[in-house]
């Protein structure tokens, strides 16, 4: 719709308690083009935001709705952030003609059998892939009505690596991925292992050997820029901080490659991108750097001793590796300004 020259869309944002909708909310209150309509949840329904959500200052007032498809209709955009399992339900029934985003697995997976044997239910089909930094994929998001934003590790380990893969530059059979992300990844609801005493002070790993749900994502991401099959071997860590993702892939080169090469590749996928950049030459990414903005840096190196690229990125899981890649493919896919309600800096010290 158009009010005064200025194309305005109206959003319902379901999740609006939980870590990823209130961080879709923090975007859209700063988005030009959007005015918030219904905001949802489960448990806390019928509270006010300003309780559960309190940085959200403009929208304190607003109260929580049911999660429920009435609830949602009648925007033109739904962003659900819901547990898996709970989006593909209620996206199954939202008009075709909504635009509908999902920050949660449900649609990203294009290997059924891999989102059987990962998630244990079945396989709600695959939408189109909200990074649009990735060969072709801005093209996928333009007009898409449904898009599947991907975790928050995928994001990282994709950026960090494609330029090699769809170059042809890195062997497939021998990438290793550690990332280490803040508590803000693994949501709101209360456990044990996310507790100040558990966390301050402490690194662990989890999914160890293979077991992470995010695997199958990095290697299909991977193995669509190759053109060919990538094994992944990915160890996510819990590092004691809010938020933050730094991601440290490598890969063997194929023989011959040079440094040089390898700079230019990366540099000629990122140079021109509004959010992704690979940083000078001895810089290194931080965590903090990203902070609350949807950008995504990046270093890497040539390790001559074991032929291998060491690629280092850090995103805000959050942001970028959530609600920030959401509204960006929502800009995308409107036809809007790829950057707006996105124009946010790191937050330092
Ligand atoms: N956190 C991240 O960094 C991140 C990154 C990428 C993707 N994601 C994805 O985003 C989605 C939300 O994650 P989150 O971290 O925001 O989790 P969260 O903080 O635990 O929030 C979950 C939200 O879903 C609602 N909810 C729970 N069970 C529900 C159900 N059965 N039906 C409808 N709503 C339900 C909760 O409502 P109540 O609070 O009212 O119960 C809450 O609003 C997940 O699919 C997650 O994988 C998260």
């Amino acid at each position: 719709m158009l009010y005064s020259g200025v194309m305005t869309i109206s959003v319902a944002v379901s999740g609006a308690s939980g870590y990823a909708g209130g961080e879709v909310l923090r975007l859209l209150a700063g988005h030009p083009n959007v005015t918030i309509g219904a905001i949802t949840a489960h448990s806390n329904a019928g509270s006010r935001l300003g309780e559960l959500q309190p940085h959200l200052h403009g929208l304190a007032s607003r109260i929580l709705e049911d999660t429920t498809v009435e609830n949602l209709s009648g925007h033109d955009v739904v962003f659900l952030a819901l547990p898996h399992g709970a989006s593909a339900e209620i996206a199954a029934q939202l008009p075709e003609g909504t635009v509908v985003i999902d920050a949660g697995a449900d649609h990203r997976l294009q290997d059924a059998e891999a989102w059987e044997k990962f998630y244990g239910s079945a396989h709600a089909g695959t939408w189109p892939y909200g990074l649009p930094e990735l060969p072709g994929q801005r093209e996928a998001l333009k007009g898409a009505t449904r898009i599947a934003v991907p975790g928050c590790y995928p994001t990282s380990a994709l950026l960090a690596l494609t330029p090699g893969f769809a170059n042809s530059l890195l062997l497939t059979d021998d990438v290793v991925i550690v990332s280490a992300s803040g508590t803000s990844g693994a949501g709101k609801a209360a456990k044990v292992n996310l507790i100040g005493s558990e966390v301050m002070g402490s690194m662990s790993p989890y999914g160890v050997g293979g077991g992470h749900r995010h695997t199958p994502e990095i290697e299909q991401g991977l193995s669509n820029a190759a053109g060919e099959s990538v094994n992944v071997s990915f160890t996510p860590t819990l590092a004691p901080m809010s938020r933050g993702i730094l991601t440290t892939a490598t890969a063997k080169v194929g023989h011959g490659v040079s440094y040089a090469e390898l700079r230019q590749a990366w540099a000629d996928a990122y140079d021109d991108e509004p959010f992704v950049h690979l940083l000078p030459e001895g810089q290194w990414p931080t965590t903090k750097s990203v902070q609350g903005s949807n950008h995504a840096v990046m270093q890497l190196a040539f390790d001559a001793h074991t032929g291998r690229v060491i690629v280092t990125c850090a995103i805000d899981n959050l942001t970028k590796g959530t609600a920030g890649g959401a509204v960006q493919s929502m800009n995308i896919a409107l036809g809007l300004d790829e950057t707006a309600g996105l124009n946010l800096q790191g937050v330092a010290p």
